[in-house]
């Protein structure tokens, strides 16, 4: 009996084998209308890149789609209001939101990792549904968007490569919770009201934050290479567990009137502190004891 059944359960599943080979991988594949997206739905994988038409409909919504081995491309389509899945859950490659002016919806509650996630040019979505835990990413570019917060990001992962998150004139906080950055994080062109709050980062390469009013990393131990902050309005600058800089540690044009670096020891690049008006406590930096130069500017008392 069994013996019966195997191949006719052979031939069903290769011919299943066959059917996701021909429908669920391409070079390319555009999503212009429903028939399109149809084409994919029986897909729960597919691999290749996905890119919506710049003359798609206005909403697409991709249904049954889990795992995109590739990239998902979004870009140029000035009709495009609505981009949702309740299925997609992870894109291997790149996902891009590029020059979207009429963007409100961006429903994706099962996402949970891509390789990159990049918005450029794009409006905040009045609608924006992810889900909240365990979020992942090698690397998160926002640029030149109107986004006031990074609404539904919270990226827990415990290592990122690359945060770049840079002239977003609207953004007032940033609030994200990964707990290295291998490389760099930039985050600059904000809101001057924008308050950075990086709770669970205890490592990046290298630091760069400009234009803002607050700063907090509370458990940031190690900076590789240089750290820099300027155009901060806060009077406090808030790194209570750092305790080593590899290259240069910078701030300038800040509103400090205090420093909290108490466990930093040691910098090896210059310390430069310019144009910091309000600074003339330097009492904030107890442990120093190693520095490769020195640069301040300013009048110092103590
Ligand atoms: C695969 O790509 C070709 C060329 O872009 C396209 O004509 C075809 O419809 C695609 N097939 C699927 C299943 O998307
Ligand atoms: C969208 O248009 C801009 C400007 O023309 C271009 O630089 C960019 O490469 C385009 N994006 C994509 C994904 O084709
Ligand atoms: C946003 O898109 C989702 C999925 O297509 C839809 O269920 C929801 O009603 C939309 N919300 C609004 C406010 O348009
Ligand atoms: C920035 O976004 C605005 C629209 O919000 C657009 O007009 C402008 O071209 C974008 N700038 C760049 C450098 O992409
Ligand atoms: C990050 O830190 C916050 C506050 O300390 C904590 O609630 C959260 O669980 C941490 N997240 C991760 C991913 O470690
Ligand atoms: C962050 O990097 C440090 C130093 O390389 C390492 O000891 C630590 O385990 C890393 N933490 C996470 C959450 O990956
Ligand atoms: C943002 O910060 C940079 C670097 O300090 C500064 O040159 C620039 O003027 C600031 N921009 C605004 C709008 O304050
Ligand atoms: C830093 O200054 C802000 C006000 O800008 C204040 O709320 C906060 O408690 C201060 N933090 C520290 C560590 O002094």
């Amino acid at each position: 009996m069994l013996a019966r059944l195997l191949p006719s359960l052979a031939v069903v599943l290769s011919l299943r084998a066959y059917q996701c080979i021909a429908q669920c991988s391409n070079a390319t594949t555009t999503l212009r209308n429903a028939a399109d997206i149809t084409q994919l739905a029986s897909c729960k994988t597919f691999t290749g890149t996905i890119v919506v038409a710049t003359n798609s409909a206005a909403v697409i919504d991709i249904p049954g789609l889990e795992t995109l081995q590739g990239d998902f491309i979004a870009a140029n389509n000035s009709i495009l209001t609505t981009l949702s899945s309740a299925t997609f859950a992870v894109i291997t490659g790149t996902v891009l939101f590029q020059n979207l002016p009429v963007l409100t919806n961006l429903t994706l509650p099962n996402w949970i990792s891509s390789g990159t996630l990049h918005f450029d040019t794009v409006p905040e979505p009045t609608v924006h549904d992810f889900q909240q835990n365990g979020q992942q990413v090698n690397n998160l570019i926002v640029r030149n968007t109107s986004f006031a917060f990074l609404a539904g990001l919270a990226l827990q992962g415990a290592q990122m490569d690359t945060l770049e998150i840079v002239d977003n004139p609207y953004l007032q906080i940033v609030d994200l919770q990964m707990g290295n950055i291998s490389q760099s994080g930039t985050i600059t062109g904000s809101s001057a009201d924008m308050v950075l709050t990086l709770p669970n980062l205890t490592y990046a390469y290298q630091l760069i934050v400009a234009n803002g009013s607050q700063i907090m990393l509370p458990r940031l131990q190690a900076v590789n290479g240089g750290l820099s902050i300027s155009s901060v309005k806060s009077p406090n600058i808030s790194a209570p567990a750092l305790t080593f800089v590899g290259g240069d540690l910078d701030i300038s044009d800040c509103g400090l009137s205090e420093l909290d670096l108490n466990e930093l020891v040691n910098v090896q690049g210059s310390v430069n502190f310019v144009n910091n008006a309000q600074l003339a406590d330097l009492s904030g930096l107890s442990s120093l004891s190693v520095v490769g130069g020195l640069e301040l500017v300013g009048s110092f008392s103590k």
